[in-house]
């Protein structure tokens, strides 16, 4: 019998530091940089999901190492689309490579406990 690993989960590629919050985002093997943040319990601004439609998680590439993939069929078509410039990138397209620096704002952590913790009435200074 072969013994079982004790993690299972695919390799880390990258390190993504994401400024200005300051903060470094493992990316797994396979995945993109906002399933990467959502796993880890941030939330990155985005509409559509990861679907290539909104644009909203847009970031702009400070440092990358080593040279990051092209943007593929998908990204290629919200660049044309919104016209951004040639150092941003679409997180929930970009499969890092290696190591990167980029800059996104809105980017925080959230709270699991904050979706259930509000309470009807509870606000302060209302009453
Ligand atoms: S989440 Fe909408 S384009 Fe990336």
């Amino acid at each position: 019998m072969e013994p079982i690993a004790d993690d299972a989960s695919p390799p880390v590629v990258a390190r993504v530091t994401v400024e200005p919050l300051g903060v470094t985002i493992e990316v797994r093997d396979g995945e993109d940089l906002l399933e990467a943040a959502q796993r880890l319990n941030y939330r990155w601004p985005n509409v559509c999901n990861g679907q290539a439609e909104c644009a909203t998680c847009r970031l702009k590439m400070i440092s990358a190492v080593p040279e990051q993939a092209p943007p593929n069929q998908l990204e290629q078509a919200a660049i044309r689309r919104y016209a951004f410039s040639a150092d941003s990138r679409l997180a929930c397209q970009l499969h890092p490579l290696g190591d990167l620096r980029v800059f996104k704002a809105g980017v925080r952590v959230v709270d699991p406990g904050a979706a259930n913790s509000w309470q009807p009435g509870g606000e302060v200074g209302l009453s």
